[in-house]
């Protein structure tokens, strides 16, 4: 079997030489400034080549304005992007990894929002109910469209880039004319796999031709979109074959998905209720058709374990991990070095990365703060170390308390935590008991590892009274979380509701009665894994909300997945309806519009996911500073939480040099 060692010992994928087998894939940060690579880009990649990987690929590179979805991508059609990526190339290279500039046109999903001109396709078919409708490109289009590929193609190669990455998969341009479910075309790019697989080559061939004849191409693919009358497996490896039989390509990198709204486009970035590997027989199968090609591998592999696994059962020579760089940029490095800190493992929740790329924001993490703001948490820790020591006391043992005591602890403070439950965890520990959202779990024992390794004395079932607050502490750090409202919901008409507290639900599914109703304020991923966690206990769950939409927070790369998991098992949605009270066991639902009434029959009882309150904190003795983190300062997620908390620890001496640094990270993300 492949050990980790063997993982990280030098390879040769076709014309690339690596350094270890492990890879950084595309992934689009937002950090880009007018078009170009900025600073942020410069300082994030750098510590992921640093951190040990063997190749790194930018970000989608848009070939084209039409594929501009927000101002913050990086354009490849842009001349001065040349100057950008050369620096990039710099700086990867200064740590060590090679550099592969990923060309992409994303075609219909471009929205046109960015350039107010329509979003190309190859057919006037939305990606989603919601999406504006794309143009269906013209001939003088397809044509301007390759021209384009082949120009961003030398202009990455004049940056120096060791490697060129096409796109042919995740429901972008190119895929959106191979695939039948995206392609109506009737004319020589439509119909037939020839036809639908024309522009790819048009486009293939343009970009060797206008490469250097030494330079190393990937092809990703995705391998199977997961869609009914889409491309699957058995497709993507003849439309392959016809490629690999004409054109030289040195690694195939095989993702999956396809760009439409429905669970396609979840298990692009599949979230953490997938298991680990969920997509591994799709590069295996490409290895086994495709064995004089290198291979690479991705999707939810998580650690280096699984990347070695995949590597020994032959499904692939390269392994790409995309969200567990974001989490921890020395994911190889750490693995052989004996003095590493607790690793951050990703968690696969979406929050900080694919939720802030859903909105158009530079992405973040929520077991790594640090994303995207390397350069400004270098300072802050750089002057938090020169700032005098202080005796530190954290009140709460949640994410935040939990991040601003470890941060405390590592500039130097006496740090003393404590937690007035058994466990460390606060409200991620009830969380992770939910199957959706096991991996929650994971970040609480990491955190609690760095916590105990960086020699914070922790105290578990401890209250900050006024005799402990008088302790003689320099700084008091309040993390102390939020919860439900006290006041029960009341019902405006006829009986109480039949209400059973959230944290009840979760840890006593089986007294909820058969048929329970979950309303839901809040719009987080909470109210689909619980409804989840009721039906495998075989309770029948009717999910009611005021709002015109469903878990409006859950960014659209999970919430396909987590409704695919409900459909058929008992659970139904009613929206724009809000309960207002009950006749029986009939839930009376109002429609706030229209102020008409309708019930809901036989409920046993009504959970509310309702907005918490921040938990008020005791007073401490005059001349103690004091900071509120986390749910205690607002309530809002474990990213908020995570990032607040490691500020607060880190700035607690309240030197000019901290405060200014901390200032630098305070709206810069
Ligand atoms: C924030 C984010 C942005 C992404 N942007 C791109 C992109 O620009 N091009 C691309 O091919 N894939 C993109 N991906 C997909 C990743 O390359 C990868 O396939 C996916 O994250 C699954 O791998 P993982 O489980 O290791 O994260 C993106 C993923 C994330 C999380
Ligand atoms: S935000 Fe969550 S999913 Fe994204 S990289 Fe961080 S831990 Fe992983």
């Amino acid at each position: 079997m492949t050990t980790p060692d063997e993982l990280l010992t030098p390879v040769r994928a076709g014309r690339l030489e690596l350094r270890n087998r492990v890879v950084v894939p595309a992934h689009t940060t937002n950090f880009a400034v007018d078009g170009l690579f900025s600073d942020r880009h410069l300082a994030y990649h750098r510590a992921r080549a640093e951190g040990g990987v063997g190749l790194i690929i930018t970000e989608g590179m848009r070939v084209h304005p039409t594929s501009l979805g927000r101002a913050n991508t990086v354009s490849a059609f842009d001349d001065r992007v040349v100057g950008s990526l050369a620096e990039l190339v710099r700086a990867v290279h200064g740590g060590g990894a090679k550099l592969a500039a990923q060309l992409l046109h994303v075609g219909r999903q471009a929205g046109g929002h960015n350039v107010l001109t329509a979003a190309w396709g190859a057919s006037a078919l939305p990606w989603s109910s919601t999406a504006a409708i794309p143009h269906s490109m013209t001939t003088d289009e397809i044509a301007e469209l390759v021209d384009a590929f082949a120009a961003a193609a030398v202009r990455v190669a004049a940056a120096g880039v060791d490697a060129v990455e096409l796109h042919l998969g995740h429901g972008h341009l190119l895929q959106q004319f191979l695939s039948p479910a995206t392609n109506h075309r009737d004319d020589a790019y439509g119909g037939s796999l020839t036809n639908r697989l024309r522009l790819a080559r048009e486009v293939v061939e343009a970009v060797l031709g206008a490469l250097p004849g030494t330079m190393p191409v990937i092809l990703r693919v995705s391998a199977d979109e997961f869609l009914d009358g889409g491309l699957d497996l058995e497709q993507m490896l003849v439309a392959t074959e016809l490629l690999v039989r004409d054109y030289r390509f040195d690694v195939l990198h095989v993702s999956h998905s396809a760009y439409v709204g429905t669970g396609s486009v979840a298990t692009q970035i599949a979230d953490m209720s997938f298991p680990a590997l969920p997509f591994r027989h799709l590069p295996r199968a490409f290895k086994a058709a495709f064995p004089d090609l290198a291979v690479l591998a991705v999707g939810r592999v998580d650690d280096l374990d699984n990347a070695a696994a995949l590597v020994a059962d032959g499904s692939a020579d390269l392994v790409a991990l995309a969200r567990p760089h974001i989490a921890l940029p020395t994911l190889v490095a750490s693995r052989t070095d004996p003095a590493a800190p607790p690793a951050r493992e990703c968690i696969a929740c979406n929050q900080g990365c694919a939720g802030r790329l859903e909105l158009g924001l530079g992405i973040s993490c929520v077991v790594n703060p640090e994303v995207g703001l390397e350069r400004e948490w270098a300072a802050l820790r750089e002057a938090a170390r020169h700032a005098p020591k202080l005796r530190v006391l954290v009140v709460g043992g949640g994410t935040a308390g939990m991040e601003a005591a470890s941060a405390a602890a590592s500039a130097g403070h006496r740090v003393t935590l404590v937690e007035a439950a058994p466990e460390l965890g606060g409200a991620l520990r009830l969380a992770a008991k939910l199957p959706m959202r096991g991996r929650f779990g994971l970040f609480v024992e990491q955190l609690a590892a760095t916590t105990r390794h960086l020699g914070v004395d922790v105290r578990l079932g401890v209250r900050a009274d006024a005799a402990l607050l008088a302790e003689g502490w320099d700084h008091v750090v309040f993390a102390t979380g939020a919860a439900a409202p006290a006041e029960p919901v009341r019902a405006t008409s006829g009986s109480a509701y039949p209400e059973i507290p959230v944290d009840r639900a979760v840890e006593e599914p089986g007294g909820t009665g058969r048929h329970v109703v979950l309303v839901d304020e809040d719009g987080t991923a909470t109210a689909l894994a619980l409804a989840d966690h009721l039906l495998h206990e075989g309770r029948r769950v009717t999910l009611v909300t005021d709002r015109a939409a469903l878990s409006w927070r859950v960014p659209v790369y999970s919430k396909p997945a987590l409704l695919d998991r409900l459909r058929g098992r008992g659970f139904s949605a009613v929206l724009l309806r809000a309960p207002t009270g009950m006749a029986g066991d009939s839930m009376i639902l109002t429609d706030p519009l229209s102020g008409r009434a309708e019930q809901v029959d036989q409920v046993s009882s009504v959970v509310f996911l309702r907005p918490r309150e921040a938990n008020a904190h005791p007073p401490v003795p005059s001349g103690v500073s004091t900071t509120s983190v986390g749910d205690a300062y607002a309530p809002r997620t474990a990213l908020e939480a995570a990032f607040e908390g490691r500020l607060a620890g880190l700035a607690a001496a309240r030197a000019v040099g901290v405060r200014a640094a901390a200032a630098a990270l305070r709206g810069r993300l």
